[in-house]
């Protein structure tokens, strides 16, 4: 939960979970958030950017489509890889406020 967007080199942040996921057992769940900048665009770019200009440990936006590959070969829960507001909405106070933050659910 929002650590693989401090693993800067992207195929390495996809070995790590891969190696994870291989250790895990069928039937095993895997929770993934990460940031993005799917929903506000250049403002997030910005954010980010004058994040990793003064704080630590940098932080790498990845696309909606780069967050999935992430579960790759298993079950994702619906709805699927969305921005967090939008994971079963109802359960948080405004799902109608669209965060630059991805996540999903996926079961082996
Ligand atoms: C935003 S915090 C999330 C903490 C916690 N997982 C949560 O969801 O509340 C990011 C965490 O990633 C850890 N982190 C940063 N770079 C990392 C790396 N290369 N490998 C593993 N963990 C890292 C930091 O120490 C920090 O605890």
């Amino acid at each position: 939960m929002g650590v693989l967007h401090h693993v800067g080199d992207t195929a390495n942040a996809y070995a790590i979970v891969d190696q994870l996921k291989a250790a895990l057992v069928p039937g095993s769940h895997l929770v993934i958030n990460h940031a993005t900048n799917a929903v506000h665009g250049v403002a997030s770019d910005e954010s980010v950017a004058h994040w990793n200009k003064f704080g630590k440990p940098p932080i790498t936006l990845r696309s909606p489509g780069q967050i999935e590959r992430f579960f790759a070969g298993w079950t994702l829960l619906p709805p699927g890889v969305v921005s967090c507001a939008r994971w079963r909405p109802g359960t948080v106070d405004d799902s109608s406020v669209e965060v630059d933050e991805f996540g999903g659910v996926a079961r082996r």
